[in-house]
């Protein structure tokens, strides 16, 4: 298994181009099964999970093809991968391959629009909680569908289609979200979800939804509005800039100090954070080529902070705020709200050298003057970042191990910090 080396201690300065977010490409991948047209994805990031979700997509009869290299095109521009699910042959979604990946549930929604029937394993539970569905299953019987369990798998069935309905959902479910929603664009008449999702991925699929035909307003609020239409077209959509990689490189530079552009994103992506980091004595400022970070790295102001849906701290950059914390002038508290079991880099974070002591679901930091590199393990992926941040602060050499994970979210990270000036090397093994 591949493990990084980081020698700490070294400023980050330079530019990092951001790629195109995994939490949006995936649904937008998916959302190629509700129309016999060809998607067209622009800026979709070369990551372990896009490759996953594709397997999952042609086991059901998708067909794509990856647009070749063209002339100016820099290494680390996304590409441009063409989706077109003319029949599909199998409505099946087995286990060996939803288990990989929650995400892949989703394909239930435009699934069961699209064919009257889906049958889909159960995701099963993952290293940051239990991760129910049930809030899918209530919200596709809302919209008429007939769902039994059985051997681990949810069969759902609907004669004549799906029926458009008001759906409440009991918390604010960026799956359950994306997931009607799509199953609602074929549905015969309105369907309204009320306290839906309102992470920018929601407005980035609503937005190409539309762009393939769909009739959807309220993208960006709790209130979605789905008239059904009967057919959709194929369409050609960018993927909007990642926020979470976004915020994991200006937490990197705050703690590292530097001066870096993060090309091609933006600040209203991820304001909460900003503004957060703006209160550790981070300056940020936006222009038209993206965020420059820029910070000295020291005397960093501890500030406390909760996890919320969008528009709150997401709970994906938890783990890289802590991480930057550990080394902050004092003591910060930070409440994971979304997930229950989001704290497995607290243990990896003390063998560098962190104080963090954790109750229930609030973790308490006390900020060390540094840092010591150390070998750590990853445990999942927003985890694993942490200890890259931590690692790039820390003085002396961090081995991570386990960093499959990383290559699931973040596409060319050790080239990305290595342009930058961090001392970071991947060893096979
Ligand atoms: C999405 O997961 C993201 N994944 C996660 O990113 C992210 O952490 C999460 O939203 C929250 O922002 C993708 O976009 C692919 P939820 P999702 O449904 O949709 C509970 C990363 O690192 N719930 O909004 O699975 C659930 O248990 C990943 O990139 C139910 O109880 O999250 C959780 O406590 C990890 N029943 C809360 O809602 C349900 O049926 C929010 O989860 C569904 C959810």
């Amino acid at each position: 298994m591949d493990s990084i080396k980081i020698i700490g201690g070294n400023e980050l300065n330079g530019t990092i181009p951001i790629s195109g977010a995994k939490n949006a490409a995936l649904p937008l991948m998916i959302a190629s099964l509700l129309t016999d047209g060809t998607l067209t994805l622009d800026n979709l990031p070369r990551l372990r999970d896009v490759e996953l979700l594709t397997r999952i997509l042609v086991n059901h009869g998708v067909n794509y093809s990856v647009d070749g290299k063209r002339a100016g095109d820099g290494t680390m521009k996304g590409q441009r991968v063409h989706f077109s699910a003319k029949d599909v042959v199998d409505t099946t979604a087995p286990y060996n391959l939803v288990s990989k990946m929650r995400a892949s549930f989703w394909v239930i929604g435009p699934i069961l629009a699209r064919m009257h029937e889906a049958r889909i394993s159960l995701p099963g539970g993952c290293a940051i909680g239990t991760r129910p569905v049930d809030f899918f299953i209530d919200g596709l019987k809302e919209l008429g569908a007939d769902i039994e369990i059985d051997q681990g798998y949810v069969i759902a069935k609907t004669k004549g289609g799906l029926k458009g309905n008001r759906i409440s959902l009991p918390a604010p479910s960026v799956g359950a979200t994306h997931t009607l929603m799509m199953a609602a664009t074929l549905a015969k008449g309105e369907t309204i979800i009320e306290n839906a999702a309102r992470e920018p991925e929601i407005a980035d699929l609503a937005s190409c939804l539309t762009k393939m035909g769909a009739k959807i307003s309220g993208a960006g609020t709790s209130t979605l509005q789905i008239e059904g239409v009967d057919q959709l077209y194929g369409a050609h959509h960018i993927v909007l800039p990642d926020r979470i990689e976004t915020g994991t490189y200006a937490m990197a530079v705050a703690m590292t100090g530097g001066n870096v552009l993060l090309e091609g994103t933006r600040a209203d992506l991820l304001q909460s954070a900003i503004d957060t980091l703006v209160q550790t004595g981070v300056k940020i400022t936006q222009t038209d080529q993206g965020l420059h970070i820029q910070s000295k790295g020291y005397n960093i102001t501890p500030v406390d902070v909760e996890t919320q849906p969008f528009p709150g701290f997401p709970t994906d950059l938890q783990a890289q705020f802590m991480a930057l914390m550990t080394k902050a002038k004092g003591r910060s508290h930070i409440k994971e709200t979304i997930f229950e079991n989001r704290f497995m880099h607290v243990q990896e974070l003390v063998r560098l050298g962190a104080n963090i002591s954790l109750d229930g679901q609030v973790a308490t930091i006390e900020g060390v003057e540094n840092l010591k590199g150390a070998e750590v393990m990853a445990t999942d992926l927003r985890a694993s970042v942490s200890l890259v941040i931590g690692g790039l602060a820390a003085e002396g050499e961090t081995r991570i191990n386990r960093v499959y994970h990383l290559d699931r979210g973040f596409e060319q990270l050790e080239e990305k910090l290595s342009a930058c000036g961090a001392k970071i090397e991947r060893i096979s093994g």
